[in-house]
């Protein structure tokens, strides 16, 4: 057998975190192997923000992350904020510019991400290799790979958001067979799914509309959109995060309007029908689907302003109940994952197993839609590599 090549430490995944590590680490001094059974690095963020990669968001904070522990998130992303990692996309040369909602995109393409994270690595040294499964002992206090031996080993393979893409458990059951806790994954940033009478919505497939969307302690304003599945969207994809099976999602399709702004129209035009009124504010198809479900036919002055009242209390508080979501095939992210417990908050090293360490996706730290989550990637990466 030939003889295992010595490393300061072995990092599994080259996806965002993973990639951010080895170049950080490398170039403060450590040699780094840096390992993905995928031939070619940073999948995600090739396709990530429509192929423009939204690598930060400007206003990315704790209250963005979702998390047993919401505390944990705290230390590394106050020492590796969007600012520093601004800084290194200009030092590439890398144009970008503000979207919505503090959100960056590269102006050009995700490509420049990953060659800006593959020239950081090459700047540090860092040895790569591509398109093999990895494998990993713990002989006498080091990690082992077929190749490689070191003192650290760094999961960062990410969580199970699209397999087709390369996802796998690997971070998770390594984590387990060293007696790390999971907290258990979920899809989440997903499409959530209708059934039985709500599925009459899927007459809708394309319509979106601006709404606020409410399920368990999540409360999102952004855009929704009818599928022929069921519900997606920024504000349905913010939500999944929050909703568990059997919850209500519940739309608000009129956020702007105060109580009472059905009964303007019956004084104003008595004429008017409901569908006439809510199609000043939404589509035909969304003004023809709600005004039939609320079942008040004719002029509005013929309806009483009771049930005015009751048609807007219903159209600011729509309850849906979602059979389910389109699961980790069409998930963004994984919410759960290696639990922060075992973690510590400032090294991402795992408290009992000396050596080891969990970064990105793979733990249990996930972000909103919005850029949250690579900024996640690069905090945890950084903070890991300040330790190795
Ligand atoms: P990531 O999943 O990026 O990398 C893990 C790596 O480990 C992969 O290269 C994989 O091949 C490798 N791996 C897995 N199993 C392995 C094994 N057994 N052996 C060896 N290697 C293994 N976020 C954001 O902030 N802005 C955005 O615009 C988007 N857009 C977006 C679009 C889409 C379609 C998806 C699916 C996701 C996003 N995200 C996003 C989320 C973001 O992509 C995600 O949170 C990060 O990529 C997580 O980075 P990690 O490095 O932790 O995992």
């Amino acid at each position: 057998m030939p003889a295992l090549r010595n490393y300061d430490a072995i990092i599994i995944g080259a996806g965002a975190a993973g990639m951010y590590c080895a170049a950080l680490a490398a170039q403060r001094g450590r040699k780094v192997l840096l390992l993905d059974h995928s031939p070619e690095p940073g999948r995600k963020i090739l396709i990530s923000g429509g192929g423009r990669c939204n690598f930060t968001n400007i206003g990315a904070g704790p209250a963005n992350f979702l998390s047993a522990n919401p505390h944990f998130a705290k230390s590394a992303l106050s020492r590796h904020t969007p600012a520093d990692f601004i800084a290194l996309v200009e030092r590439h040369h890398i144009a970008w510019h503000e979207k919505t909602l503090g959100q960056l995109f590269c102006d050009g393409s995700a490509r420049q991400i990953v060659a800006m994270l593959l020239d950081e690595c090459a700047a540090g040294g860092v040895h790569t290799k591509f398109g093999s499964a990895a494998t990993v002992e713990h002989r006498d206090g080091a990690f082992e790979t077929a190749t490689a031996r070191a003192p650290s080993l760094v999961l960062a393979s990410g969580g199970l958001s699209i397999p087709k893409l390369g996802a796998t458990s690997f971070a998770y059951d390594t984590a387990r067979r060293f007696g790390l806790k999971i907290v258990e994954p979920r899809p989440a940033l997903v499409p959530l799914t209708l059934s039985g009478e709500e599925a009459l919505f899927s007459t809708l497939s394309g319509v979106s509309a601006e709404v606020v969307a409410r399920a368990g302690k999540g409360t999102f304003r952004e855009a929704a959109l009818f599928t022929h599945r069921g519900l997606s969207g920024p504000a349905i994809l913010q939500i999944s995060s929050y909703w568990r099976h059997g919850d209500p999602v519940a739309i608000d399709f009129l956020p702007d309007l105060a109580p009472g702004w059905l009964r303007a129209p019956k004084r104003a035009e008595p004429r008017t029908t409901l569908r006439r009124a809510l199609a000043r504010y939404l589509s035909d198809r969304l003004a023809e689907t709600l005004a039939a479900q609320l079942a008040l036919p004719g002029e509005l002055a013929n309806l009483p302003d009771r049930a005015l009242d009751a048609a807007e209390r219903r159209l600011a508080g729509w309850t849906f109940t979602p059979n389910g979501s389109e699961g980790f095939a069409k998930a963004e992210v994984t919410i759960g994952g290696i639990s922060t417990a075992e973690l510590s908050s400032q090294t991402m090293a795992a408290k009992r197993v000396p050596g080891l360490y969990a970064i990105g996706e793979a733990v249990d730290v996930t972000g909103w839609l919005g850029g949250y989550n690579f900024q996640w990637a690069w905090a945890s990466a950084h903070a890991a590599a300040q330790a190795l």
